[in-house]
């Protein structure tokens, strides 16, 4: 088989970039290991920055996410027993975000995926990149027994953070920078009304919470646990009965609570890989960087890393410049980290990560600073609403 891009992984990030391509004329071909089914399985965040809703517009899959996604133009901090609005619309120019499952992104895509025709392969084995220093790259693969090759121009590796893409930077090459947190985020999904309609984080003395939402009669909320808690030894009512012993006296009377159709436990990590790049194989998404979810930002800089990728193949494709393909990594990279540190920092914000005292009373001086004054909450939203994204060059 031949293609002009073969993307491995159809998971957000694979699958935006497949859309955008093919939309494009530009032909791409989809390895994924598992089944569409399994794909479709996963419970993720889904608050949407700006960049990201264009880009789903840009894709032509955004028809869903327009009529049932929940703009939301600021959140609230509940700490200290009070709740103070990070307005972003105010305070990030205009700005919003949208509420809208990352399973529904990734449902509306697979759909339109469908009707255009192009090509994704389910369930292969084995995966292979090869030759990517060279102008002929080349990937295996073994499906039902057989192993298959693909000739194509470029990979883009966008099998998330246990995937086959990374690996293949050599060692000698590949940098990478790694935090993990002694916490984890314990979740719940339930059928029930959301506490608020707008996000409520919030650090209280036992820990961490977040109240968040699917839809009007679906929501979702954490609580942070030790790395050494089991899922299993949190039936419903001690998890209902443990955030409600987080939640601000003003608010604690609006939960509604119910059966859990999720749960799980989620580790906290902050890991960033350098180069993102390594002659035609490209690391997009969660092949190449992970963040805390604190921040919102998984999916967000899914969509920042396919953003540079697919209007650097434009001009590869479409003007003739194979050298545009030299600027992607540090194109990510400058906006990558930027969003690592904000996710950090609200991280370290908004949970016990010290038992230091002086560092307790920092943290409260910080969440005072950066939620009662203009400079401060201009930080928090035009971060959260998505720095801009950089011209392609
Ligand atoms: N061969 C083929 N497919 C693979 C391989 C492999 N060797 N390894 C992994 N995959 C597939 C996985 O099965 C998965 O479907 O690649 C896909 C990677 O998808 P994600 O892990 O979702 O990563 P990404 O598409 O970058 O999306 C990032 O997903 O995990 C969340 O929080 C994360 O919101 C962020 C978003
Ligand atoms: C979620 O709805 O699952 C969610 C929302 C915001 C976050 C993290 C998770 O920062």
């Amino acid at each position: 088989m031949k293609t002009q891009i073969v993307i491995i992984g159809s998971g957000p990030s694979g699958l935006l970039l497949g859309q955008l391509l093919t939309k494009s004329g530009i032909d791409n071909i989809i390895l994924e290991r598992s089944t569409p089914e399994h794909v479709l399985g996963r419970i993720r965040a889904g608050v949407l920055e700006e960049g990201f809703v264009q880009m789903m517009r840009e894709a032509g899959v955004s028809e869903r996410m327009d009529r049932e996604g929940l703009p939301h133009g600021g959140f609230q901090i509940a700490f200290n027993g009070e709740i103070r609005r990070v307005d972003l619309h105010k305070f990030s120019n205009g700005k919003q975000v949208v509420v809208y499952g990352q399973t529904e992104v990734t449902k509306d895509l697979m759909d339109a995926r469908l009707e255009t025709k192009a090509q994704s392969i389910y369930e292969v084995e084995n995966v292979e990149i090869h030759d990517v220093k060279k102008d002929t790259p080349y990937v295996t693969y073994e499906k039902d027994g057989a192993q298959h090759r693909i000739d194509c121009d470029y990979v883009a590796g966008c099998d998330g953070f246990h995937g086959v893409s990374r690996p293949t930077i050599p060692d000698s090459i590949r940098k990478e920078y790694e935090k993990i947190y002694p916490v984890g985020w314990l979740g719940v999904l339930s059928d029930t009304p959301p506490i608020s309609e707008e996000l409520i984080y919030g650090t209280s003395e036992r820990g961490f919470l977040l109240c968040s939402m699917r839809s009007h009669t679906r929501s979702r909320y954490y609580v942070d646990v030790s790395l050494d808690e089991k899922v299993e030894d949190w039936s419903d009512e001690r998890f209902w009965d443990e955030l409600k012993s987080r939640l601000p006296e003003e608010v604690v009377g609006d939960l509604v609570t119910g059966p859990s159709i999720e749960k799980s436990i989620a580790p906290l990590r902050s890991f960033v890989t350098e180069p993102m790049q390594y002659g035609r194989l490209f690391l997009v998404g969660d092949a190449a960087h992970i963040v805390p979810p604190t921040g919102a930002k998984g999916l967000n800089l899914a969509s920042s890393d396919v953003n540079y990728l697919y209007r650097i193949m434009l001009k590869v494709y479409k003007d003739n410049r194979p050298d545009a393909i030299d600027q992607y990594s540090e194109l990510c990279l400058r906006r990558i980290w930027k969003a690592e540190r904000f996710s950090w920092w609200m991280t370290s914000m908004l949970h016990h990560l010290s038992d230091n005292d002086f560092e307790k009373k920092i943290q409260a001086s910080e969440l005072d600073y950066f939620t009662s004054t203009e400079a401060g909450l201009r930080v928090i939203s035009e971060n959260y609403v998505g720095l801009p994204y950089e011209e392609v060059e």
